[in-house]
Parts: C-alpha cells; sequence; structure tokens
C-alpha cells in the first residue's frame, strides 16, 4: 500500500474519491458537503491531499481544507474505500495528513469535528483533545459546510455554541492516554437526548395518543423540565 502526497498525476482519482464519499454518507444517512471531482483536484494539484494507493486501486484519501486566513487547517473528505477498511488504514492516511499539515502550515490550529467514533478514536490518538466549539475557527465559510448536515438545525438553534459533533483540537506534545470510548459514546447520546428535536416531537406524538394516563402524564412533566 503507498500513502503520499498527492499531485496532478492522481486526477483521474477524484471521480471515484466523490463517488465513495457520497456512496458512503449515503450508507451512514448523514448529510454531506458535496465535492467535485473539479474540487478534489484543486487539492492534489495544491498537494493538500493524501492518498492510498494499492497498486492502481483507489484505496483511500483525506485532505486539508485552510482557514480564516491559514491561522485554522481541518482535515477533510476523510474516506476509505469499503474494500480495505478495519485494516489501519485510516489511521495511516490520518496520521499522513496531519504530518503534512505541520510541515505545510506549522503555524495553524489543527482541528476537526466528527460524530464518527472511529475519527475520535484516531485523532483522540493522534494527540487532538475534545474542545468546545468557541476554540475553533469563526469563519463563516467553514461553519457553512454545515449546511447540508441533518442536524444543521441544532447548530443554528445553540447559536454556534454545540451540535452533535465533538470539536477536537490537535495539541503538539500532549501526553497521549488511551481512547474511552465508552465516554464519547455516551456523551454522543447525552447530546442525541438534549438536542435531537424529532426525538420530543415523537414523545410529544405519542403523548397526544394516549392523553390523561398516568405515565403520559408524569411524560410530559419530564418533557416541560
Ligand atoms: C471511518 C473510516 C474512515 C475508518 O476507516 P478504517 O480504515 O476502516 O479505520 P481503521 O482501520 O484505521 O480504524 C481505526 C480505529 O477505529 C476503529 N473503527 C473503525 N471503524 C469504526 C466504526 N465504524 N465505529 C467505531 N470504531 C471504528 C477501529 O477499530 C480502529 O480502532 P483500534 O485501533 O482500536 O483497532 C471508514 O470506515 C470510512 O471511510 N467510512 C465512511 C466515511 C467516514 O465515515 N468518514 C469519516 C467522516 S468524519
Amino acid at each position: 500500500m503507498k500513502i503520499v502526497t498527492a499531485n496532478a498525476s492522481h486526477f483521474k482519482y477524484a471521480p471515484i474519491i466523490c463517488d465513495t464519499i457520497a456512496a458512503s454518507a449515503l450508507v451512514r444517512g448523514t448529510g454531506i458537503a458535496k465535492r467535485t471531482p473539479e474540487y478534489i483536484q484543486k487539492k492534489l494539484e495544491n498537494g493538500n491531499a493524501i492518498i492510498a494507493l494499492e497498486g492502481q486501486t483507489f484505496a483511500g484519501f483525506c485532505y486539508i481544507e485552510v482557514w480564516s486566513h491559514e491561522k485554522f487547517v481541518a482535515h477533510s473528505g476523510l474516506i476509505v474505500h469499503p474494500d480495505f477498511r478495519n485494516q489501519g488504514l485510516a489511521k495511516k492516511i490520518k496520521k499522513a495528513v496531519l504530518d503534512l499539515s505541520l510541515q505545510k502550515f506549522p503555524k495553524a490550529k489543527i482541528f476537526g469535528i466528527t460524530t464518527g467514533l472511529a475519527v475520535m478514536k484516531i485523532n483522540y490518538e493522534l494527540g487532538y483533545k475534545p474542545v468546545t466549539f468557541s476554540e475553533l475557527t469563526t469563519d463563516p465559510d467553514f461553519w457553512k459546510g454545515c449546511q447540508t448536515c441533518k442536524n444543521f438545525d441544532v447548530l443554528t438553534r445553540t447559536e454556534q455554541k454545540m451540535c452533535l459533533c465533538t470539536g477536537m483540537l490537535y495539541e503538539k506534545n500532549v501526553v497521549k492516554k488511551s481512547f474511552n470510548s465508552k465516554a464519547f459514546q455516551r456523551l454522543k447520546s447525552i447530546k442525541e437526548q438534549l438536542f435531537l428535536k424529532k426525538n420530543k416531537e415523537s414523545q410529544k406524538a405519542s403523548l397526544s395518543l394516549n392523553p390523561g394516563s398516568k405515565y403520559m402524564e408524569s411524560a410530559k412533566q419530564k418533557m416541560k423540565k
């Protein structure tokens, strides 16, 4: 497996990169910022991307986005082709894209936002720590990228202070601890209970079907709190 900084010689892989990202988003049921092959080609041309190839076959990809006039960079579009998953490839790609970012943008703060447990785990082990959104870029173009996410209304309701995603910021020389996936899963489910309107709405809908019962009255009280 070759994991390299991409360049113009990799232009032919742009369509398969876009298709694999779009197909995975469909499976996960998440919204996604649509990337065109032309947009991906720009990243390849600028040397702001990492590509993994098995021979001539596309295996994985990730690229760098620059925000707030190079004060912040984030890694985006991480994708491992289904044929190459669960072999540690995403970890290697993320490490390569982090090294590339440190080399090209040494003064930038490196951050990410994600709901994906795999990505949280990889980031954590690379030296990222969870932070509040106030520590991330305020560049409106970055947050515009969230508009296609199905949870965008949560971000709007909280005035961009929090969402289902966890913000993570890379810290140099951090003492690495092992990843506590249970804690992250718990945090995610607490956020879902707090923020997902549809939960409340479906609870309300079921309450209206059985008004007056003891259980319904106590559920109503809980929802008012
Ligand atoms: C998420 C994704 C990039 C992981 O790629 P991968 O090459 O299979 O990941 P790795 O093999 O490097 O796994 C890294 C770690 O994450 C864990 N992991 C992998 N997939 C996971 C999942 N779906 N849920 C929870 N943990 C997962 C692995 O067990 C591994 O942990 P370990 O070191 O304790 O074994 C890949 O599944 C993918 O492309 N998914 C669709 C796109 C996507 O979700 N991108 C991320 C957007 S934020």
